[in-house]
Parts: C-alpha cells; structure tokens; sequence
C-alpha cells in the first residue's frame, strides 16, 4: 500500500511534543524554498485555521504551506454519512490525497467517483474491491475498456447517445453494466452551474433514457446542480425535475444519484443552512416525489473535504487594498480567481506576535506570484488594516480543489504538506 504523500515521520516525534520547539525546525535554515512535509497533532491546531499563529511565526515559512486536518474530516464525513438518506459516494477528484481517502473510508464512505484511469487506479490500489463509478461524462474509449477489463469497472456515466455507443464498443457489448445516465438540471444558486457542460438537456433525456435502458444490466439517473450550491431549494427542484424524465420514459430505473455541489461555509456572517436541513429537504423531496424505491447516491466533493484544509500564505507586497501573496490562481488557490471567485476566510498572522495592530478589518484583494494579470482574487478578504509585507494570512476551507489544482507555472510550485493527524 502507497505511503501517506505528506507525512514526514523524521519530523513527527518532535511536533508530536511540543510546537514551542518550533524554532529549532524553522525553515530555510539550509533552502527556504525546500518543500517540507510535515506532520503535526492535533494540540497544534487553531480551532478553525490550520495551524496554531505561534507555530507558523517560529517555521515562518517562506512559500505557502498547504495544511489537512484530518480530525475535521472525518467530524464532516461522519456527519454528513449520517445525515444522507441513501449511500455517499466520494468524488476523488475535489482531493485525492490518499490521507484523506484513509480517513474517509475509515468513516463509512466506501464507493467512489473517479473521473479518470489516474483515479481509478487510485483507489483500486488504496482500497481493492470498493465500488468505483466513473462518472465522466465524455471517456476515452481506451480509458473504458481498459477501466472494464483491468480494474472491473461495470458503473459508467453517459449523457449522449454517442456515450453510450461508446461504452458499448469499448466493453465488446458487455452485459454487466450500471449505466447512468446524466440529465442535465435546472440552475440555480451555485459557484458554478455544471448542466452548461454535462447532462442530457430536456429534448433529450427520455430518448436516452430509453435507449440506454435497452443495454444496461442496472439503470440510474444522475445529475450535478452545481458545485458549492447555498440554496437547498435547488435540490428538491432537481429531484422533482429527474422524478418526471424517469416517469415520462417509462423505464426501469434502480438508482438516483443527486450528485454533489454541498456548500462549505465560506462566510461566517452567512453561512449556508447546516448539512442536516439539507439532507431532510432532500429526503422531503424524494418521498414527495415517490423516488423512496430508488437505490439514492450522491457524489459529494467540497461539503465533506473543504472544512479540512487550509493555506498559509505570505504577503510579498501590499499596494492600498491590494496585497501581493506567495501564491494564487495557479497554485492552491484556482477557485479564488476568474469566474468563480470564491472568498475564502482568511485570518491574518503578523509577522511580530508583539506588533500593535487593529482589529478593524477591510476589504482587500489579493494578487497571485505569476507574472499573469488574470493571477487576481477579488475577494473581499477581510483582513486587519494593519497587514503588511512579512506577514501571513492563513486562509480556510481549502480541502476541496484547493492543492490539487496546483501548477509550476512560473516556476511557483513549491509548497510545504503539512498535516494534523
Ligand atoms: C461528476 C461530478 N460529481 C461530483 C462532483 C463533486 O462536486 P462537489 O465538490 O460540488 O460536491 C463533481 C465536481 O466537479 C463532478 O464533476
């Protein structure tokens, strides 16, 4: 079995005793720019940011560092397993740290998502003979039949007629398959809308629906309402929409798959409702829409690994409101920029414990370490107005497609992997 990624067990014993030895770690003694990995407990940890102020202060690290709690893991996913009226399914895409997966698995959530044969191997070699549903899409014929016939893969998405012609060229037309088919979901609240892209529209759901009913061993119907998705109304709108194709088709349908798109808290002031009225809005909608005799999935992402990791950046530069950091869209921080946007909390770490700040906070941007002017988070950040270059802001809730995102691009790719354990 694959080693843990971030674990670095030379460092464990000292941190294990005492963050007040920090400094004899600190880093950059021999190459700031080194990455570490790093491993700490959980009497390092702030409550809700990562790692505690004085740890960071003594490693006072010179490129980010990308931090996983593992204990707020597993505290969402076993309330979130708890709380989901069917079987939850983990989409590995949103963070495929095999530390995570452990935790994961270890809290009751054992089928999987994968969106790719990197994935699928993945989690065959972590966990042999857990369920995998592939649930791209649009597949490489070469990734189907090598999915099929290398790894056992029988659970396939679709959202074309072509899909399906596809799947069944590259299985030799096996009779064994749980097909899927995506449909495509009316939008709502959402970071990012996911039927732009994927899902059977309206004029051709049923006719699909039929048509994949006449090849699969096991049928279901799936969709996605958008990812970090803060009106709950979405999902029973989406139920009731995915109740009437399967009844208008007039097929044998065994599995409903609601997807995934639950929210993080990303603003404290307005957080999203808790996970439980989630769920019991869906179960409402599912029993109001006699859908209680499907097999209910869902492949969630961000609302069970967000709350678990953090970003230590450092402030390179500050011009008014806006503030250089060391890292940006091209690294962990993808989804802070362009279209999406999100403003993820941030808390600030002076550099001095002892320096006289406000706790007035405002509004600033942040700008990313590429040379690349679209390497911009408009934020707002709310941060004291005393930051400055030299400082560090830990930001939070980026468990979820924060580090996996990352690229060298401008040769910025190094980071220390720390995480409590
Ligand atoms: C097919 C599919 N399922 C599930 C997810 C997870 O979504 P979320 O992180 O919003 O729960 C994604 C995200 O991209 C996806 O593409």
């Amino acid at each position: 079995m694959e080693s843990p990624l971030f674990v670095s067990v030379a460092r464990q014993p000292e941190f294990a005793t005492s963050f007040a030895d920090a400094e004899a770690f600190r880093f950059g003694v021999e190459d700031v720019f080194a990455p570490q990995k790093l491993h700490f407990t959980l009497q390092d940890s702030h409550l809700h940011f990562g790692l505690r102020d004085e740890l960071v202060r003594a490693m006072a690290p010179a490129i980010p560092m990308s931090v996983l709690n593992t204990h707020v893991m597993a505290q969402t996913a076993r309330r979130f397993v708890r709380a989901f009226p069917g079987d939850v399914m983990y989409a590995v895409k949103c963070n495929p740290d095999p530390i995570f997966l452990r935790a994961m698995y270890a809290q009751g959530v054992r089928r999987f998502d994968v969106a790719s044969l990197y994935e699928i191997n993945l989690i065959h070699t972590l966990f042999p003979g857990a369920p995998l549903y592939f649930m791209h899409p649009i597949k490489a014929p070469e990734a189907i039949t090598q999915a099929y016939d290398q790894y056992g893969v029988r659970r396939f998405v679709l959202d074309t007629m072509d899909e399906l012609e596809k799947i069944l060229r590259a299985t030799d037309d096996a009779n064994d398959l749980e097909l899927y088919v995506r449909i495509a979901v009316p939008k709502g609240n959402v970071a990012t809308d996911f039927s732009t892209k994927f899902g059977a529209r309206p004029e051709h759901a049923e006719a699909l629906l039929r048509r994949t009913a006449q090849h699969a061993a096991h049928l279901g119907v799936s969709f996605h309402v958008g990812t970090q998705c803060t009106d709950v109304s979405v999902y029973a709108n989406a139920i009731a929409y995915a109740a009437g194709v399967i009844k208008a088709a007039e097929v044998d349908v065994k599995t409903l798959d609601i997807g995934g798109g639950f929210p993080t808290t990303l603003d404290e002031q307005n957080p999203p409702l808790p996970v439980e009225t989630y769920m019991q809005v869906i179960r409402e909608a599912l029993q109001a829409h006699d859908c209680e005799k499907f097999e209910i999935l869902c492949e969630a992402g961000r609302g069970l690994v967000a709350d678990a990791g953090s970003l230590v950046v450092r402030v390179e530069g500050r011009k008014g409101d806006l503030l250089y950091i060391n890292d940006g869209t091209y690294g962990g921080l993808f989804e802070a920029g362009g279209a999406i946007g999100l403003p993820y909390p941030a808390r600030l770490i002076r550099r001095e414990a002892n320096r006289l700040g406000t706790e007035t906070l405002e509004p600033f941007r942040l700008a990313g370490p590429t040379c690349d002017s679209v390497d911009m988070m408009r934020g707002p950040y709310m941060l004291p107005t005393d930051v400055q270059a030299g400082d560090w802001i830990a930001l939070d809730k980026l468990g979820a497609y924060g580090e996996v995102s990352r690229t060298n691009f401008n040769g910025f790719g190094a980071v220390h992997k720390a995480v409590i354990a």
